[in-house]
């Protein structure tokens, strides 16, 4: 598959098949993954992963706190607020992914509200989740460095056929996923990459984002 076509291809699919990728293929697409640059090479990242009876039992754990509506506590916490024309966008995805659960089965806003975080604690049913790590003390700029792994991550997976979601919300209870998967304290965990192959048949893997206009987005001069 070409870069492009893999640009293409990704989109963050929220429902899974059981069928588990081999740990080889895990090994290929990370291993190609870490060629993604980085600050003068520095590397910064450190990648665990879930899979098997780890993430069942993660999976039980998180499901366990989201009923108990323990609030969450990230390492890398979410913003208290954004701008208007960003909150803008968040709010219309939402509504496309509410709509799609409403189509699915009819229920509140409260109610789907808390499925979509009850799917985000299944980790979408992927069965391979990879946590994406970075040493307290580094930068905003290793965190940029974290950004181009991630898509790297994703965009190898693609050649594999193997789908993905790259998810905050999977860091929602770092206490847990640091233990189950032995991850030093001076470590950060980000975010979680789950990989798998989609349930092509599951509403939520009907929506397909939309962009911005590139003319909206890019602003030339001189070309
Ligand atoms: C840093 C980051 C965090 C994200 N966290 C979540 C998340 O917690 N749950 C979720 O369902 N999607 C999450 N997403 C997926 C975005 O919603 C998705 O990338 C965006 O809507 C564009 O859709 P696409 O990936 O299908 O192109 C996250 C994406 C990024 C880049």
């Amino acid at each position: 598959m070409n870069v492009i076509d893999a640009l293409h291809a990704r989109s963050t699919v929220r429902a899974y098949k059981q069928d588990p990728v081999g740990k080889d293929t895990i090994l290929k697409i990370l291993k190609a993954a870490t060629r993604a640059p980085s600050w003068a090479n520095t590397q910064p990242w450190e990648i665990f992963v879930a899979g098997g009876e780890a993430l069942e039992r993660l999976r039980t754990e998180y499901t366990l706190r989201s009923q108990k509506r323990v609030p969450s506590n990230p390492d890398l916490p979410a913003p208290q607020t954004w701008p208007p024309v960003i909150r803008q966008r968040m709010a219309e995805l939402m509504s496309e992914r509410t709509r799609l659960i409403r189509a699915d089965r009819e229920r509140d806003e409260a109610t789907i509200r808390q499925s979509v975080f009850e799917s985000n604690y299944r980790f979408f049913g992927a069965p391979t989740v990879v946590f994406l790590c970075l040493d307290r003390n580094l930068s905003s700029w290793s965190l940029f460095d974290m950004g181009l792994l991630a898509q790297s991550v994703m965009l190898a997976a693609q050649e594999y056929q193997v789908d993905s979601a790259p998810a905050f919300l999977f860091a929602s209870y770092p206490d847990l996923v640091r233990a189950e998967l032995d991850i030093p304290e001076d470590l950060s965990i980000l975010i979680g990459l789950a990989l798998g192959y989609a349930d092509t048949n599951h509403p939520q893997n009907r929506y397909r984002s939309a962009r911005r206009p590139i003319q909206d987005v890019v602003h030339c001069k001189g070309l």
